[in-house]
């Protein structure tokens, strides 16, 4: 019997053991299988590269209205009573067109490679930081804790313009958001425990706004909160949203990546001592990195008409899961997809979606990575595991908790 259940079980999705090999019995055994269970609305769950790369390709045909993440009920009808919609919130990934083109504009030469590239001395300067600090914790740290939870969380905040002293609020906030199912971060038992977390993000981005307002600077936060769309400020929902969705997409993704790439070459001496003698590969190795670790698991699309797949008719109405990770490990379409390979050709990977959604930050992303790497690696002499790592518990963003390291400085 299929064990697609186990699809929404935290436990199962968070570790990538399980998660992979759920995700490849489903993909090679039941590609396009049907989720059914009294907790949840029903969807297909989908895990073959080709069909979630049309999926993502064809947005009018499978739009991101009302349901963008997997959620109990529960949760779902107590977002639609309190915002008025399923999701909560109206972020880019809860849009559809032609408003989620106008709002991806916003910010879309922001993102663009060129402008991105210059923000390399600030990534850098960060990096080191992270790196010196890493140096001073004499040969011993949890390097998720320490430094791959954090780094990215300081060169997001510094895009957007959040002060340095704010930054412990931003991180505790997004891990609520993300990481509720895990009871380590969870606010609360219940499954509407995330509810007040939203609440708490609205507050503190509505002050943002108002000031940028009054006292404009080069940051995000200043494109964001004064950018017009048809001639009008945005809407105070679709601005928050935009906040939240940049700060959280920004940080705990690339996290994950770091952690879990951190992870990845110290199970391969042979990659770290290649890269460690290659830096000019970091920018291949980060995009392995997020090939291998995928942290996004999900996103749902809806069908405004029919459709087949591996011989399955779907429903107009009906909803889907596409999973990233299952994609990235497909080898019809990926080589050797369970080998972590940092000189792989990588353009084929979906783990930053694909289409008109396709993660904005992707550039971004693979420049923080890459950076960390490269400012870390020439000062090792070595680092080895000194501990068992741990998974956060969830079935959307998720990655590493816990990674105890042993390192040497030269
Ligand atoms: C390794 C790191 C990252 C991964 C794996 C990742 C992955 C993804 C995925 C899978 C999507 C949904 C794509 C789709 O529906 O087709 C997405 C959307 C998005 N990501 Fe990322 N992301 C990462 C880092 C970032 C960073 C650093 C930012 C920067 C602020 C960011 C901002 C966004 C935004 C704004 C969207 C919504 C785009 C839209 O719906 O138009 N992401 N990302």
């Amino acid at each position: 019997m299929s064990r697609v259940h186990d699809i929404v079980d935290p436990s199962v999705m968070g570790n990538e053991d399980s998660m992979y090999a759920l995700l490849g019995e489903l993909r090679e055994n039941d590609p396009v299988a049907y989720f059914d269970h009294p907790d949840y609305e029903p969807f297909w769950v989908m895990t073959r590269h080709e069909d979630i790369k049309y999926i993502s390709q064809n947005n009018d045909k499978f739009i991101n209205n009302p349901r963008t993440i997997i959620m109990p009920q529960e949760f779902e009808q107590a977002l639609l009573a309190q915002f008025g919609t399923k999701n909560g919130l109206e972020t880019l990934i809860h849009m559809d067109n032609p408003k989620h083109r106008k709002l991806r504009n916003v910010t879309r030469e922001w993102f663009k490679p060129g402008p991105v590239a210059k923000l390399t001395p600030i990534v850098e300067e960060i990096a080191r930081e992270f790196v010196d600090r890493m140096e001073a914790m004499n040969g011993e740290c949890d390097f998720v804790k320490d430094i791959a939870l954090l780094y990215p969380l300081r060169v997001i905040m510094s895009i957007i313009g959040v002060a340095p002293e704010e930054e412990p609020m931003m991180l505790k906030l997004t891990q609520e958001l993300f990481g509720n199912q895990d009871p380590d971060q969870s606010r609360g038992e219940d499954n509407t425990a995330g509810m007040a977390v939203l609440l708490d993000f609205f507050a503190y981005f509505q002050k943002v706004v108002a000031d940028r307002r009054e006292n404009p600077t080069d940051d995000l936060a200043t494109v964001l909160a004064n950018a017009k769309v048809d001639g009008e400020y945005l809407e105070e929902l679709d601005l928050i949203s935009y906040f939240i969705i940049t700060a959280t997409a920004g940080h705990d993704t690339t996290s994950a990546t770091t952690g879990g790439g951190m992870k990845a070459l110290l199970e391969r001496p042979e990659q770290l001592a290649k890269l460690q003698a290659n830096p000019e590969l970091a920018s291949a190795a980060a995009r392995e990195m997020i090939r291998w670790v995928s942290p996004v698991r999900h996103m749902m699309r809806t069908l405004t008409e029919d459709a087949e797949f591996q011989g399955k008719m779907l429903k107009k109405g009906e909803s889907l899961a596409v999973f990233y990770p299952a994609a990235n490990r497909d080898a019809r379409v990926i080589d050797n997809p369970d080998v972590f390979d940092i000189e792989r050709d990588n353009r084929s990977h979906l783990a930053f979606g694909y289409g008109g959604h396709m993660c904005l930050g992707q550039h971004l992303a693979i420049l923080e990575v890459s950076i960390f790497f490269k400012e870390l690696l020439p000062r090792l002499d070595w680092i080895e595991l000194a501990g068992e790592p741990k998974w956060v518990e969830a079935n959307f963003v998720g990655g590493l908790k816990s990674l105890p390291v042993r390192c040497a400085f030269k």
